[in-house]
C-alpha cells in the first residue's frame, strides 16, 4: 500500500477515549482534503471538514469540543452529515429537508482497532483490518487495549518493541508502556503530529505498594 495514493490510505488519527465525549472532534489533512472525526450525540463520524455551503473549514483546531457548526454562516450539522440549524434559513437560504440532504457533508470512511482510531479520505477501498492483516491488526488492538492509561510521556528505550503502520509508530514495553507518535499524514502540518504515552490499568509502582512485605 506505500504506492496507493494517499486518499485511498487510512491514517492513525486518535485514540476513541479523545473521541468519546459529546462534541468532541479530532481533524487532519490527507494531501488538500481536511478531514474531521466528531462525536455528535453518542455517534463518531468522519467527513471532510468543509462546509458544503462556502466551503469553509469548519473546524481550524486540531482536536477540541464543540459542534459541528460552520464559523462562518453557522451551519450546523447532524451525524449524517445533513445541515439541520441554519440560521436565516426562511430569508436566506430557503432551504427545505430535500435541499438541506443534497447539501449534506461529504464522509470520510473512519475504522478502530482496538482504541486505535483511523481516518481514509476515500469512503470505498479495503478495510483496515483488510489493509494491515489479521495479524497485525489483532496485535494492535490486544497492545491498544492493554495500556488503558493516558500519563507522563517516557521515551522508548533500545529493547522496546517497535511497529510500523502508515503514519503511526508503536514502541511497547510489556507491562512497562506504549507509545503512540502519529505524523501528520501527507500534505498535513506538523501541528497535526500527536505523540500519547499509554499505561497499564495498575501502575507497577501501586502493585508494589500493594505486595505485603
Ligand atoms: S460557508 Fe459554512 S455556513 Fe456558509
Amino acid at each position: 500500500m506505500q504506492n496507493a495514493s494517499p486518499e485511498s490510505r487510512w491514517f492513525h488519527l486518535c485514540l476513541a477515549d479523545d473521541l468519546a465525549s459529546p462534541n468532541a472532534f479530532v481533524t487532519t489533512r490527507v494531501g488538500a482534503v481536511p478531514l474531521v472525526a466528531q462525536n455528535i450525540k453518542g455517534r463518531v463520524v468522519a467527513f471532510r471538514n468543509v462546509c458544503t455551503h462556502r466551503f469553509a473549514v469548519i473546524h481550524g483546531e486540531p482536536a477540541g469540543c464543540g459542534p459541528l457548526r460552520c464559523p462562518y454562516h453557522g451551519w450546523s450539522f447532524d451525524a449524517d452529515g445533513v445541515p439541520v440549524g441554519l440560521p436565516f434559513n426562511p430569508t436566506d437560504f430557503q432551504l427545505e429537508a430535500e435541499g438541506r440532504r443534497r447539501l449534506a457533508l461529504h464522509p470520510a470512511a473512519l475504522a478502530r482497532c482496538g482504541r486505535l482510531v483511523f481516518v481514509r479520505v476515500a469512503t470505498d477501498g479495503p478495510s483496515l483490518e483488510e489493509e494491515l492483516g489479521n495479524d497485525l491488526f489483532a496485535r494492535l488492538a490486544a497492545l491498544s487495549d492493554a495500556f488503558p492509561r493516558c500519563g507522563d510521556a517516557v521515551e522508548p528505550e533500545g529493547d522496546w518493541e517497535h511497529i510500523a503502520v502508515n503514519n503511526l509508530h508503536i514502541a511497547s514495553a510489556p507491562g512497562r508502556a506504549l507509545v503512540l507518535h502519529s505524523a501528520a499524514p501527507p500534505g498535513a502540518g506538523e501541528r497535526y503530529s500527536r505523540t500519547v504515552t499509554l499505561y497499564p490499568a495498575t501502575a507497577p509502582a501501586m502493585i508494589d505498594a500493594e505486595m505485603p512485605a
